[in-house]
């Protein structure tokens, strides 16, 4: 497999790195970074690329993906914020024959984390003498809060929680109500994430936690999906790659 990193950036330069660890060769394509190999997306720039992994910015995105249709180049979509084009991105995938995965969050950690949370869930939704908050912690350059992962966290977990059917995210000067789901966040200092979900009862505490440690996380998750698509057609999420893995594996997936 060939690939190209387009969007030669924080994210475009880790998933190189991911790249090289496993071997992978690549070309990076970028109109500014100095170091890339190429400015544009051109014929000569994807000859002999199997999947571009694309991390660049949300108005770039369309005219990428007709230019990967063109050469007949999967994607792996790291590029976040297109998601109310989801319709017409699809039907282009589509019209244009390739495979094609997309995430918000290419962390196969967090996407493990998010369906131990869905099955933790259950089981909360069937016992009502646990109740369930959640916690994020992130380093104190972060812009916003509660952070777009967390919001993920607490939408599985009243998914799945019959008896939680509003999400408080403020400071409560009261009494919080049974129905209530609270996400409290922390920032300080330099944590890259830190997501818990919290199961408390009478008896006792149980702690779920996810903890980044850095980037890396989210490159090498975007390269297991470039191995993922590759060859493949159609459209994909994260939630294809994440059953893809369990397949033949040991057991049937129940404890
Ligand atoms: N899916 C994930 O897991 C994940 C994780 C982190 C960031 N992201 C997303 O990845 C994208 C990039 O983030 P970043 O932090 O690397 O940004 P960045 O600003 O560091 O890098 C973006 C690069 O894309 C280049 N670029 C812009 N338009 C281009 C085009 N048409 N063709 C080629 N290159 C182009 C820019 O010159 C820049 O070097 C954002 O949308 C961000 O939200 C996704």
């Amino acid at each position: 497999m060939k690939a190209a990193i387009v969007g030669y950036g924080a994210m475009g330069r880790e998933t190189g790195a991911a790249l090289r660890r496993k071997g992978i060769p690549f070309v990076s394509i970028d109109p500014v970074a100095a170091d890339a190999d190429f400015r544009d997306i051109t014929a000569e720039s994807l000859a002999g690329v199997d999947v571009a992994l694309d991390f660049t910015r949300p108005q770039a995105v369309r005219g990428n993906l007709e230019r990967y249709c063109a050469a007949g180049v999967d994607v792996v979509m790291g590029t976040t914020g297109w998601y109310n084009e989801t319709d017409s991105i699809r039907a282009l995938v589509e019209k244009g024959g390739i495979g094609f995965i997309w995430a918000s969050n290419f962390s196969i950690g967090i996407q493990m984390f998010l369906r131990i949370v869905a099955e933790a869930s259950r089981l909360v939704d069937a016992v009502s003498e646990y109740d369930v908050f959640i916690r994020e912690i992130h380093h104190a350059r972060k812009a916003d809060s509660p952070s777009g992962t967390s919001l993920s966290v607490a939408g599985v977990v009243m998914e799945n929680i019959a008896r939680k059917t509003v999400l408080v995210t403020d400071t409560l000067n009261r009494r919080i109500e049974p129905n209530e789901l609270h996400l409290t966040s922390a920032r300080g200092g330099a944590v890259p994430g830190v997501h818990e979900v919290v199961i408390d009862g009478e008896a006792d505490t149980i702690e779920l936690r996810h903890s980044a440690r850095n980037r890396s996380g989210f490159a090498s998750g975007a390269v297991m999906a470039a191995e993922f698509v590759h060859g493949k057609k159609g459209f994909f999420s994260m939630d294809d790659l994440m059953a893809s893995l369990a397949v033949g594996k040991k057991g049937d997936g129940h404890v």
